[in-house]
């Protein structure tokens, strides 16, 4: 257990992250915090007041603490619409950002737009990370996921070991799901690492895929598992095409806990997490989605696999498109 984790941003994946750090007794304290909601300075003053009382990071946090003793957890959850909810935490969790959805006149903001409106965010989020828990361990799932991590470790410079985003645990959560669901076995038969960026060339790596020890190719023929694959790429589109309101929440928020319990635990646990990368995998000062041992100090070890050919050569295509993406988060942070 630790005595405290943050968590930065209280939308969706805020709200299970620390529902669930208390259910897990993983802190004795977390700490949430959240800006929103923003008085319009359009609005007319009486609104403003109203507005800068309200915050959606006190409100979460006061409604999980008064449901403690219904779930007889004593941990102490804190929210506060600044960056002083973190203070002291020994591990802080990422979701801040703004998602892709339609302005008041109905258009979307560009890729580019967001990306911009999002690092503004993370240097932010970095800002109030250096102020009130410098050491703290980070894991980071706001997306897009390379882009912001990459720019935490630009403005932090944090030990490599101690920035880790989350994608990898979840994208190879999904494509677990659908094979399993497939070959008609437990979920918790099903083994795989999903590599790379996450984008829609992240690569799921068949030859890594087992179900109970056996290569998943006895069990499932070579059409079935491209589907498969093909799905995981695209499975968070999926999510956010059903939902309509919003991006996934809930898995990605035990993903990331999955990853918080390797550290807190010192599991040592093997995962896909996106880390830097210092020659392995041909890749030299990138953050990429890799299989690593996680433990107490975070990034314990980078593992290679002995990728085919053909999954190496989409890991480069993959790692390629992260590198152009940081190239465009490095010249719009520039101006910033
Ligand atoms: N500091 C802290 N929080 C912020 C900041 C900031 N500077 N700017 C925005 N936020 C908050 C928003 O107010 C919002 O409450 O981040 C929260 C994001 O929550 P949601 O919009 O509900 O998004 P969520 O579904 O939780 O996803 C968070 O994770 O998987 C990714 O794509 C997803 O980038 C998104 C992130």
């Amino acid at each position: 257990m630790l005595d405290k984790i943050g968590v930065i941003g209280g939308g969706f994946i805020g709200g299970v992250l620390v529902q669930e750090i208390a259910q897990r007794r993983l802190a004795r304290e977390v700490g949430m915090c959240d800006p929103a909601p923003m008085p319009n300075p359009a609005d007319p003053e009486e609104r403003q007041a109203v507005v800068r009382k309200q915050s959606v990071a006190i409100g979460k946090c006061l409604d999980i603490a008064e449901g403690l003793p219904v779930m007889a957890r004593d941990v102490r959850v804190v929210g506060s619409k600044d960056y002083s909810a973190l203070a002291g935490a020994e591990m802080v969790i990422n979701t801040a950002g703004v998602p892709r959805k339609a302005r008041p006149d109905g258009t979307f903001p560009s890729r580019e737009e967001l990306l911009a409106i999002n690092l503004k965010v993370t240097i932010e989020v970095a800002k109030g990370i250096a102020e009130h828990c410098p050491e703290a361990m980070i894991i980071s799932i706001a997306n897009p996921l390379d882009a912001i991590v990459f720019t935490l470790d630009k403005r932090l410079s944090p030990p490599k070991k101690r920035l880790m985003g989350m994608a990898g645990v979840l994208d190879s959560a999904r494509y677990r799901a659908f094979v399993a669901e497939a070959a008609k076995v437990s979920v918790e038969n099903v083994n795989a690492i999903v590599l790379g960026g996450h984008g829609d060339d992240m690569v799921p790596v068949r030859s890594s895929c087992l179900i109970a020890g056996v290569p998943v190719a006895k069990f499932l023929d070579a059409a079935t598992l491209e589907k498969i694959e093909s799905r995981t790429r695209k499975a968070g589109g999926e999510v956010v095409g059903l939902l309509g309101f919003g991006s996934a929440f809930v898995s990605p928020a035990w993903s990331a806990l999955e990853m918080a319990e390797a550290v807190i635990f010192d599991k040592r646990k093997i995962m896909p997490v996106c880390a830097k990368l210092e020659g392995e995998y041909g890749v030299d000062g990138l953050f990429c989605g890799v299989p690593a041992i996680v433990g107490r100090n975070g990034v314990e070890q980078i593992v290679e696999l002995d990728l085919t050919d053909e999954e190496q050569a989409a890991f480069a295509k993959s790692a390629a498109g992260v590198a152009k993406t940081c190239e465009e988060a490095d010249a719009m942070l520039a101006d910033l």
